[in-house]
């Protein structure tokens, strides 16, 4: 979390870590009227690799803590992580026993499809039916397990879509970056719809860095400029839960007199936390996936993974990562500073960002968990 994003913090000097400097800003920090913290809708909860056949792993998302698994066939499934009986991270020495996971405190086991007490190795007694885990709908593609969050309690409304090219392997994954930030989850996808920022945040080329004090210094490298068009919109239902970002994007030289190079990007937006970016370019095309996760209110962990096409050869599709990973940065630096503003003062140019927020508001609902932070104990 340190890495990117708190640059302004350096130079004060004095016995603090960074750490500790970090969380004095969370603390004093403005964070305005903040909509619900936790959307609902599906999830990134893990990536796929990270889960083996009989392995069980704890994972924090909305607040919660949970136990993925993988069962012997192969399935992958997500329970509470608490033990029902006397309370026992499951996930922490928890033993994956067919379909089920057996509970490392007193051997309780629980069956993965649907939560419930199978086996309680020490009593003659019959099980008793209220013996059950909380069990989270997932769904497993494109590299990651998906569970759904919903604060109704409601089963999935809508699907997550496969990406066929990754699905069967025609395209190669390329990579990944992973970032943490603290911002209200809305502030994120947020950035498609605010296409004036391209025209100026993302102006600067990228070897000029993320560190927002340093990107808009006069300097050579002003000689290649990135430029920038973006469009954006809802669909209609069956899946108002996604909108269209079309982005256009040049890099130039020479005050833009030649183009080096040129490529267009379909961005989806799958509901409140999934980003599929799908890159057009001379070289080939390939997908940038990005999840976004809620960890606490104000955490988001933010996952992409890259796959192209083998005409995009892999040293230039890491590049394509890493540049994106440094226009992502500068962001980043923005959100982990800045206040959320309920009625932000727009100019005509900014129209997108108040569809999106009208847009972005269907995934909230009467129950969606709302940020509390008491100043007088300085506790969340
Ligand atoms: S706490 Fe899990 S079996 Fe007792
Ligand atoms: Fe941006």
């Amino acid at each position: 979390m340190t890495d990117v994003g708190w640059g302004c913090l350096g130079g004060e000097g004095g016995k603090k870590s960074l750490g500790e400097r970090i969380r004095e800003v969370q603390r004093l920090r403005k964070t305005g009227n903040l909509p619900p913290v936790y959307p609902n809708g599906w999830f990134a909860l893990i990536e796929s690799r990270q889960v083996a056949v009989s392995q069980v792993v704890s994972v924090q998302a909305f607040g919660e803590t949970m136990a993925v698994f993988r069962s012997a066939d192969g399935e992958a499934h997500v329970t509470d992580a608490y033990c029902p009986h006397i309370g026992a991270n499951m996930a922490v020495g928890g033993v994956v026993k067919g379909d089920c996971l057996e509970c490392p405190f007193h051997g309780w086991l629980f069956r993965g499809s649907d939560g419930a007490c199978v086996k309680i190795p020490y009593t003659n007694k019959a099980i008793p039916t209220n013996a059950k885990v909380k069990r989270w709908d997932s769904r497993e593609m494109n590299g990651f397990v998906f569970v759904w969050h919903d604060a109704e309690g409601r089963p999935p409304q809508w699907e997550l879509t496969k990406i066929p090219q990754v699905a069967d392997g025609s395209w190669k994954y390329r990579g990944r970056t992973l970032h943490h930030i603290l911002a209200h989850i809305q502030e994120i996808p947020e950035n498609g719809a605010d296409v004036a920022h391209l025209a100026h945040l993302h102006v600067p080329n990228i070897l000029k860095g993320s560190d927002l004090r340093h990107i808009f210094a006069k300097s050579l490298l002003d000689l290649a400029k990135h430029s920038w068009n973006g469009e954006w919109q809802v669909r209609d239902a069956p899946e108002s839960h996604t909108a269209d970002l079309t982005v256009t994007h040049d890099l130039s030289i020479l005050g833009g007199r030649f183009k080096v190079f040129n490529m267009t990007v379909k961005v989806e937006q799958i509901g409140p936390g999934v980003v599929h970016l799908h890159f057009n370019t001379s070289l080939g095309s390939g997908v940038l996936i990005q999840t976004v996760t809620p960890v606490e209110p104000l955490r988001q962990r933010v996952i992409h993974h890259f796959y192209s096409c083998r005409t995009f050869v892999a040293p230039y599709a890491k590049f394509c990562l890493l540049a994106e990973a440094r226009h992502f940065e500068r962001d980043i630096m923005v959100w982990n500073n800045k206040q959320f503003l309920n009625n932000p003062l727009l100019v005509a140019e900014d129209r997108f960002i108040k569809r999106f927020r009208r847009w972005y508001s269907q995934f909230y609902s009467e129950k969606s968990p709302k940020f509390t932070f008491q100043k007088d104990t300085l506790e969340w």
